[in-house]
């Protein structure tokens, strides 16, 4: 089990136990983090799923695929620091991960 904090936009905090291999969009939804959608259900079709991440956490990770890239460009605010929920897989290695849910995916 690895920690994951989310954080909505409102400062309120859930701590999720996610299973490793899993992403972090199923986590999120799996513990009823409100604000992450999913439409497509992982598929990277939706944007729906997106999330901000820390500067500190945005270096750490692998950078987004040229697909994820592209999605991006149809969330709703994308940042420099926009990712996809759905495409960081939970390992030991994200312990601790904060994720900024966006205010307007509610
Ligand atoms: S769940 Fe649809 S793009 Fe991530």
């Amino acid at each position: 089990m690895t920690t994951i904090r989310f954080i909505q936009h409102d400062g309120r905090e859930q701590a999720v136990d996610a299973t490793d291999g899993e992403s972090v969009m199923r986590a999120a939804n799996d513990h009823g983090v409100p604000g992450i959608v999913a439409d497509c259900g992982g598929c990277m079709t939706c944007a729906t799923c997106h999330v901000y991440l820390p500067h500190e956490w945005f270096e750490r990770l692998a950078p987004p695929t040229e697909d994820e890239t592209a999605m991006l460009e149809a969330a709703v605010d994308p940042r420099p620091n926009s990712r996809l929920s759905c495409q960081i897989i939970v390992s030991a290695d994200v312990e601790g991960l904060i994720v900024n849910v966006p205010k307007n995916q509610f």
